[in-house]
């Protein structure tokens, strides 16, 4: 492996700034996406080399993919994923890449009538990835355990509580961190074990938001309720947080999947691939609980 030859795009985000930790961890030099080329997100990281790459500039692509052999392709939550993922690939294939790890989401497979836009936006932008006959391994992961410290945190300080269109639905959450090892054995595999395959990850247990509330709530040392809310009073929360009405449709889309029960099923593979079991919601409440302090 040469210097720089993983490059890691949506670096900075969730999932993203795990695979870069945990491939700086086992000594990868690595190149990380970042909007900015002054981002210093990783100046602690020695191993970690930061290149500029905006999807919505096209010009900063070819910069960021020279010499790159093997992506992590992720694309924010966004209407653009097919567009975003066309040009990613059509870079890939010029620079001349090997293999790419794209992060995709459980029950992107889900027959079409079925399956909410983002999922069928991702099975979109698999198959450009299929079709680019680079040799892949899609992440098809359930709904992360960090979701509840990027969207809950704020009214679990405030008020003891968090708002969520989510019923009894019982969710295999996943967390991050087991998503980013996955990642890691499959960019650091030397023998192609993973191509070709499509991964669902989820974590070992499938909990409903009440649930998750009473683990939150030993875990932090105080009371932390769940409150189900409807589709409109979760419209207007989320408007009145400034979210764009794509982004509104989709959570709302994708609660009704779950309620629906498509996001139960609990998958062997974390332990399959890394030996460890999932962690649970239990060890990621304890792990991050200043989060909600
Ligand atoms: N949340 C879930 O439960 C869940 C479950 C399964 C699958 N997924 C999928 O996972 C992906 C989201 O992952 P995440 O939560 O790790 O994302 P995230 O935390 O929202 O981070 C998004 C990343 O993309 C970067 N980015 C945004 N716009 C960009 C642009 N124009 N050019 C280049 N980079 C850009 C961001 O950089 P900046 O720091 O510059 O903004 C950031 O690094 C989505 O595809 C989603 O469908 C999510």
């Amino acid at each position: 492996m040469t210097e720089g030859s993983i490059l890691v795009t949506g670096a900075t985000g969730t999932v993203g700034s795990e695979v870069v930790k945990q491939l700086s961890d086992k000594g990868k030099i690595i190149r990380a996406a970042t909007r900015s080329a002054s981002d210093n997100t990783f100046r602690n990281l020695n191993s970690v080399r930061v290149v500029q790459l905006d999807y919505n500039n096209p010009g900063t692509l070819a910069t960021a993919f020279k010499g790159v052999e093997k992506l992590f392709l992720l694309t924010p939550p966004q209407s653009t994923t097919v567009d975003f993922t066309s040009n990613l690939v059509r870079e890939a294939k010029k620079a001349g890449v090997k293999y790419i790890v794209k992060q995709s989401v459980m029950g992107a497979d889900a027959e079409p009538e079925i399956a909410p836009t983002p999922m069928r936006l991702h099975r979109q932008a698999e198959k450009i990835i299929e079709e680019s006959k680079i040799p892949f391994t899609f992440l098809r992961s359930n709904a992360y355990m960090q979701n509840f410290v990027n969207f809950y945190s704020h009214s679990v300080k405030t008020q003891g509580a968090f708002y969520v269109p989510a019923g009894d639905a019982r969710i295999s959450f996943v967390d991050v961190r087991d998503i980013a090892a996955i990642a890691v054995h499959a960019l650091t595999s030397t023998n192609g074990k993973h191509e070709g395959k499509a991964h669902n990850i989820t974590g070992g247990e499938a909990l409903s938001h009440g649930q998750a509330a009473e683990i939150l709530s030993e875990q932090l040392g105080k009371k932390v309720n769940y409150i189900n809310v409807s589709d409109e009073d979760a419209r207007k929360g989320m408007k009145d947080m400034g979210m764009d009405e794509w982004i509104i449709n989709s959570i709302i889309e994708l609660f009704e999947f779950a309620k629906a029960g498509h996001w139960s099923a609990i998958s062997p593979v974390t332990e399959q691939i890394t030996g460890n079991k999932p962690i649970s919601f239990s060890q990621f409440a304890g792990d991050y609980a200043v989060a909600f302090k």
